[in-house]
């Protein structure tokens, strides 16, 4: 009986230790010191290597140690019916939810433009916005979308959610599926990105889409990178149509040094850390997993092999 742990190196130490506290009778592994491979019964991680995990006879259940699972699609060998879960965690929501509404009021009190007066040492006061007018919309109402849409609420807002099946939120107008996704982009001055990265939502946010949004909107996505299409993302903040644009993901990470985003006047980037899984509140989920596994029973936040969420 052993558990197989791939993570970054600088998490691992922090992981162990939570992991062997809370099962302190079994052996964890971790990538890539496999040992007999007939021994690991569960594998916990993010981004097994293309085949890896078909390579494990006795693998009972694979946790992603994310809440995406778009790094457990891209292995073809994965084993058909292995059960595969993701975290779902509240101080990760609560985590995320303070990225976006750090970003949704840095843009609608015109932080970015304040900081560049400042720089160049002018005391000069901008029209002030009015929040009954700055129209906030959520692409994604699951876990961590609907929770920072309730918090949103708060600051009064006129909200708006667009997801894959329809929903009923109350004093949020909601959207749903292909036809619903012009209207929703058309109301939004600030959108945030939650979707996962699934074949139906690699490169949504193209050119034509970001047209659709309102001239000198935002778009703050913690997502994934591949939601976006980077270029016409640099193309629409560079005509003048999109005011800025907060990014915590990327389709390459770490971030290229000679990327556009790094030194793009309207563009904050943060390198991936707005809601990171943490072992201090996150480990008990995992352990408990692994137990339902080995009993054959099903998973805690299991996710669809059909929808790739
Ligand atoms: P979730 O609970 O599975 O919610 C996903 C939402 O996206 C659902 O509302 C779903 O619609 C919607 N959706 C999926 N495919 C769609 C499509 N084709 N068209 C329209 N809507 C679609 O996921 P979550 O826990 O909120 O996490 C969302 C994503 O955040 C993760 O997949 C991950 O990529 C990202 N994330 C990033 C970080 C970070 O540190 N940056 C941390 C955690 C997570 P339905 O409700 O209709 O199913
Ligand atoms: C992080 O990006 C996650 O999916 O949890």
């Amino acid at each position: 009986m052993a558990i197989l742990f791939k993570a970054d190196p600088d998490d691992i130490a922090a992981w162990t230790r939570a992991l062997e506290a809370l099962l302190p009778e079994v052996e964890i592994r971790v990538w890539p010191e496999i040992g007999n491979p007939n021994d690991i019964d569960f594998c916990v991680g993010w981004a097994f290597p293309q085949g890896s995990l078909a390579k494990l006879p006795n693998l009972r259940g694979l946790q992603s140690l994310g809440a995406g699972v778009d790094h457990v699609f891209r292995d073809s060998a994965l084993p058909p019916n292995l059960p595969i879960s993701r975290i779902v965690d509240p101080s990760m929501t609560e985590d995320m939810t303070h990225w976006i509404v750090l970003n949704v009021l840095r843009f609608h009190k015109q932080d970015p433009e304040y900081r560049k007066l400042q720089a160049d040492g002018r005391w000069h006061e901008l029209p002030a916005p009015m929040w009954q007018k700055r129209r906030i919309g959520m692409m994604g109402l699951g876990e961590l979308g609907g929770h920072a849409l309730a918090r949103l609420k708060l600051f009064g807002f006129p909200l708006a959610g667009w997801s894959r099946t329809k929903k009923k939120i109350d004093g949020v107008e909601t959207f749903f599926g292909d036809d619903g996704l012009k209207p929703f982009l058309n109301r939004t001055d600030i959108l945030i990105v939650l979707l996962p990265h699934t074949p139906a939502t690699e490169d949504l946010l193209n050119r034509k889409r970001l047209a659709w949004l309102p001239k000198g909107a935002y778009v703050i996505n913690a997502g994934r990178g591949k939601l976006i299409v980077d270029e016409d993302l640099v193309a629409q903040l560079d005509s003048g149509h999109l005011g800025g644009a907060a990014l915590d993901v990327f389709r390459e990470e770490p971030l290229p040094a000679s990327h556009a985003f790094w030194r793009h006047p309207k563009v904050v980037v943060t390198p991936h850390v707005s809601a990171p899984t943490l072992a201090a509140t996150a480990a008990p989920q995992i352990v408990e997993n692994y137990r339902r596994a080995l009993g054959g029973r099903p998973l805690l936040h299991p996710v669809d092999r059909d929808r790739r969420y």
